[in-house]
This record gives C-alpha cells, sequence and structure tokens, in this order.
C-alpha cells in the first residue's frame, strides 16, 4: 500500500508541475466568473475545479464511500473529509482555507481525521499550484457529495473486548481518557459558544490518543470503533446553534465515555 501511495506522490508530483504551467490563464477567469454566480450540481461538475478534483485529488480519495471498494482504500472519501470539515469551518472562506492550508502542507497539528491518518499516514505533501487548490476546495464546499450511512451506524456497539478481557493501554492514555471524562462531568454552561469551545477542546485531547504510535492490530481498530462514534459527536457540539441539543450531545458523550471503561483499562 505504501509503495502505491509513492509511485502515485512521483506520478501526480510530474504531472502536477506540466498542468500548472498550462493552466494558470483559464484558472484565474474561472475564480472571477464563480465568484459572480451560484451554481448548480450540473454545473460544478462541469467547472475547472471539480475537473482539477478528479484529476488531482480522486486518484487517492474517493468521491463518496463505496463498499465494494472499501479495501483498497488508500485515503478517506472526500465526502467524509467535508464531513469533518464543515462543522468546524462553516463560512466558505475558512473551510477553503483550511482545506488549502492542510493540502499545501499535510501536518499533525492539522488534521480533523486523526483516526485517518493513523490508519493510512499523513497525506504526502503535492507541489500543487496553489489557485487550482482554492478552486478545488471551493467546489469540495459548494458540491453536494450526497448521502453516505453515518459513521455512528457502522461503528457504535461495534466494541469488542479482548477474549473476554479489557484491553490494556499506556497508564497516559487512560489518564487523559479519565481527565476527558472529567471535563464532561464538571462542564456547565447555557452559552452555545461555551459548548462549541469545548467541543474543540475536547477533540483535540481525544486526537492525542487516536494518533498515538504504540496501538497497533486489533487493540488499534477498538480504540478506533470507540473514538469514531465520540468524534461525531464532538464534531456536532462545535457546530450545534442549540443549546439544548449541546446538553443533549454532552448526555450522549459522557454515556460513551462511561462505556470506555467496560472495555479498556490501564496496563
Ligand atoms: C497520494 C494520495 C493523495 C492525494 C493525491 C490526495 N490526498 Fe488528500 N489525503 C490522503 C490521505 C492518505 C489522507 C488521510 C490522512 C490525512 O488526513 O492526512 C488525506 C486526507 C485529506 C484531507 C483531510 C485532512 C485531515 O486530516 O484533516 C484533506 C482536506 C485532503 N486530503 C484534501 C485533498 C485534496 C484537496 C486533494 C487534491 C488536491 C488531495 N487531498 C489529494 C491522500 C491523498
Amino acid at each position: 500500500m505504501k509503495k502505491s501511495i509513492q509511485y502515485l506522490t512521483i506520478t501526480i508530483a510530474i504531472s502536477t508541475f506540466l498542468f500548472s504551467c498550462n493552466n494558470t490563464k483559464t484558472n484565474k477567469s474561472q475564480t472571477v466568473k464563480k465568484s459572480e454566480k451560484t451554481l448548480s450540481q450540473a454545473d460544478i461538475k462541469n467547472s475547472e475545479g471539480y475537473k482539477l478534483m478528479e484529476s488531482k485529488c480522486f486518484i487517492c480519495h474517493l468521491e463518496k464511500p463505496d463498499p465494494s471498494k472499501k479495501d483498497k482504500m488508500i485515503a478517506p472519501p472526500m465526502l467524509r473529509v467535508k464531513e469533518h470539515y464543515l462543522p468546524n469551518y462553516q463560512n466558505k472562506e475558512d473551510f477553503v482555507n483550511a482545506v488549502v492550508a492542510f493540502t499545501k502542507n499535510p501536518s499533525k497539528d492539522k488534521t480533523l481525521m486523526p483516526g485517518t491518518v493513523k490508519k493510512f499516514n499523513l497525506m504526502p505533501k503535492l507541489n500543487y499550484d496553489e489557485n487550482e487548490l482554492k478552486l478545488i476546495a471551493e467546489t469540495i464546499y459548494d458540491y453536494n457529495f450526497g448521502d453516505a450511512p453515518k459513521m455512528r451506524m457502522q461503528m457504535s456497539g461495534n466494541l469488542k473486548l479482548n477474549n473476554g478481557k479489557r484491553w490494556k493501554l499506556k497508564k497516559e492514555s487512560i489518564e487523559k481518557v479519565d481527565s476527558l471524562t472529567n471535563k464532561l462531568y464538571s462542564f456547565k454552561s447555557d452559552n452555545i459558544e461555551d459548548y462549541n469551545k469545548f467541543g474543540k477542546e475536547l477533540f483535540n485531547d481525544a486526537k492525542e490518543i487516536m494518533l498515538d504510535k504504540s496501538y497497533t492490530g486489533e487493540k488499534f481498530n477498538q480504540i478506533h470503533n470507540f473514538f469514531n462514534s465520540a468524534e461525531e459527536d464532538m464534531h456536532s457540539l462545535i457546530a450545534e446553534k442549540s443549546v439544548d441539543n449541546a446538553k443533549k450531545t454532552l448526555d450522549d458523550l459522557k454515556e460513551k465515555f462511561n462505556n470506555f471503561y467496560n472495555f479498556f483499562e490501564a496496563e
């Protein structure tokens, strides 16, 4: 799998270079045109941004999850990428800036998808033209990738014990989860912005555990089952507009974290 990524990276680096030499002019006029009107889905599919996304991103990313290609995936489907970026960057400008920033220079600091970083390794740094990346990011924001089953449905209730016993995690990881659980129980507010901020804080804590290199194999899968579903709640907390809903999400998170201790313990 790694070899194929390396090979792709080289091929893409070369073709990006060739492409960007003769594409600059059309891109500029496209940027102007795009901001003038709202595009329909069909227009978007014919746009320069979509074509660039097809040729430069869909080499690794599927457009949307496809069960028949699940085993061959080398990157998360673009629909999932959008699902993770949208709650964190709700206006188009912030969204575009974040996608461009990550793609120009992928890093663990910036990732909103620690699970996929662990699974596929960090996205390789590719030499993309900044204007093209902007067009692509705008397309990801504008384009409706359709529906795909929520991860929660695939993940919940999936946790398995280790031959009837709890999985042993490093003391630091358990302490991190303890502190997360404490935060969940001590948090109180009637201000929605506090909930949004709190969602970010929880996500950053969870990220550290998910990116931990020492967990592999089935233990790693189970850590991921757990955090994938918690992560979804954290993302909705970040984007939530209603205090009542935020409180419900928080309760859901508390329940999930209580359940953590049925499956994991300190080594
Ligand atoms: C050579 C394969 C490859 C290509 C080409 C590629 N990606 Fe990725 N991308 C990945 C992998 C692997 C991940 C998952 C790991 C990660 O998040 O870094 C990823 C993740 C991402 C993420 C999520 C980042 C995060 O972790 O928060 C974004 C955004 C993204 N890609 C955008 C793009 C865009 C836009 C393009 C096209 C310009 C593109 N990618 C092309 C492999 C690729």
